[in-house]
């Protein structure tokens, strides 16, 4: 006998609208994420650009709604005009963030290309780190106006004659942390950040604004943070950014599994920081979240820190996912799925190579991580209203977390396509769990699949090799029952997507 959960949805239930830019990514200048990951000049696959046609397509597939840009640690030392202009006179410079040499041979002009071949958005982030208001100004004038300027006159002489028209623009990264080139306190930033707002805005008032919070969870500033940096931005920006990523150091799967009950309540920890500042300001507006860096991150750790410093492109960060780091990708989707009315923003990070989905080898092949199919699956599936999923799961206890339920499970109702697709992870790592899904209100049901993503090894990996090794199959067990539920056997350690076509 199996164990047994339940979720009931109903369609008047519901969490809020999923905002596309959910499913977002990122691409800094770090290790082969740009050079060697979606630029190779010379690489078979290369196009008149030197982007490579592979790597764009398995983005493309992932429909992958907005990439932030250029960091991440990087950003903070950044000046932005070396990446325009003739490509022969730009200048090598030392990125002083991860210890290697930018060659500046991709900067914002040739980003916004690939944006534009990838079928997706920028996400720009400006240096508040060693810089300010008045480079955010001109990156601004830059990118946004049409012309008749010293900066937009220039990037037209670049070759680009339209705007780039950057709606998202990130306030500087991670601005807490001692890592970061020019890190400050709450007040040093929140002042900055504020005055930089302002002056973009007023140069694009069209445009939205992403204020730094804490640089993960554990911080020990978390969440005064938060509340400093709103109380000095509230009337200029409209997300508050939030970054983690989790890793299973001490070799305890059930409690790396756990980790996303972590991210439920950073999640709600920082909206009751804002909703606080929007109640001290007397204010109207929402600040929302901007889950804009998480992931699974500690794998290449110890093969970074061999990495001698100052080359271009060294394989830095570098993360051979498995599957136990895919069901805990999927976790973390859920978490942000069940926070959709105030988390509209979030990227994976990050996109190619560098902590990655996708993985290439110079010159070589492209291939998929772990982490590659439930992004996929809930950018696909994902897109619609969320409902309250109503859970009743059995529990369990590890080192940092209790209660921690067997299912961790959400559902999207996509109204456009009369679909519905239930996201779930069963977390027991030696046992299926028998799922009965209530969808009491929709009516009548035709299963229309039942994604599963299982293995017996929760190490296994995809490699180039053995690109495959992990991967889904379309054979769940789930059916309609007689009383219009649908019941499906979740197995041991499986990341699940069904999907239920309303008729
Ligand atoms: O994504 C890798 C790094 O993690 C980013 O550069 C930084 O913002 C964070 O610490």
């Amino acid at each position: 006998m199996s164990m047994k959960a339940k979720m009931i949805i109903d369609k008047d239930f519901t969490v809020g609208k999923v905002d596309d830019r959910l499913y977002g990514s990122f691409i800094e200048h770090l290790g082969r994420a740009v050079y060697g990951g979606i630029y190779e000049p010379g690489h078979p696959e290369a196009d008149e650009q030197g982007f490579r046609g592979d790597v764009l397509e398995l983005v493309k597939a992932l429909q992958v709604p907005i990439v932030r840009y250029p960091g991440g640690n990087f950003v903070s030392g950044y000046n932005w005009e070396d990446g325009i202009g003739p490509v022969e006179q730009r200048k090598k410079r030392l990125d002083l963030a991860w210890r290697t040499i930018e060659p500046n041979l991709i900067g914002l002009n040739e980003f916004m290309d690939w944006c534009r071949k990838a079928n997706t958005e920028a996400m720009m982030a400006v240096n508040l780190g060693t810089r300010g208001p008045d480079e955010a100004r001109d990156i601004m004038e830059y990118s946004n106006i049409k012309g008749g300027t010293y900066w937009s006159d220039l990037r037209i002489s670049h070759g680009y004659r339209e705007p780039h028209n950057i709606k998202t623009w990130c306030l500087g990264n991670e601005m807490d942390g001692p890592w970061q080139t020019g890190s400050k306190t709450a007040h040093e930033y929140g002042r900055v950040a504020c005055e930089t707002a302002k002056v973009m805005k007023w140069v694009d008032p069209s445009i939205e604004l992403v204020a730094c919070g804490s640089s993960s969870l554990t911080m020990a500033t978390f969440p005064d943070w938060e509340a400093t940096v709103l109380e000095h931005t509230y009337d200029h920006v409209d997300y508050i950014s939030l970054h983690q990523y989790y890793g299973n150091r001490d070799k305890n799967s059930a409690n790396f599994l756990a980790q996303s009950m972590g991210m439920d309540r950073f999640i709600n920890t920082v909206i009751s920081t804002a909703d606080y500042v929007q109640a001290k300001k007397r204010g109207k507006k929402k600040i929302n979240l901007s889950f804009d860096e998480w992931n699974v991150w500690y794998h290449s750790n110890e093969a970074d820190s061999r990495i001698e410093p100052w080359s271009i492109a060294p394989p830095q960060l570098e993360d051979i996912y498995n599957h136990e780091d895919a069901l805990l990708v999927g976790c973390m989707l859920i978490s942000m799925l069940k926070r959709a009315d105030r988390v509209k923003m979030a990227c994976l990070a990050q996109l190619v190579n560098v902590i990655a989905p996708i993985m290439t080898a110079n010159g070589g092949a492209a291939w998929k991580q772990t982490i590659y199919y439930p992004y996929l699956h809930a950018s696909v599936f994902g897109r619609g209203t969320v409902l309250v999923p109503l859970v009743t799961s059995p529990k369990y206890d590890t080192k940092d977390y209790t209660d921690v339920p067997y299912l961790e499970s959400v559902a999207v109702h996509n109204e456009e396509k009369s679909e519905v697709t239930v996201f779930a992870v069963n977390r027991h790592l030696e046992e299926s769990l028998l799922l009965e899904l209530d969808l009491r209100s929709f009516g009548a049901i035709q299963l229309i699949e039942h994604i599963v993503m299982a293995h017996d090894d929760l190490k296994a990996s995809n490699t180039l090799e053995v690109p495959d090794r992990v991967k889904p199959h379309h054979g769940g067990s789930a059916k309609v029952t007689s009383n219009g539920s649908i019941e499906a056997q979740l197995g041991k350690a499986s990341w699940n997507v069904i999907r239920v076509k309303l008729v």
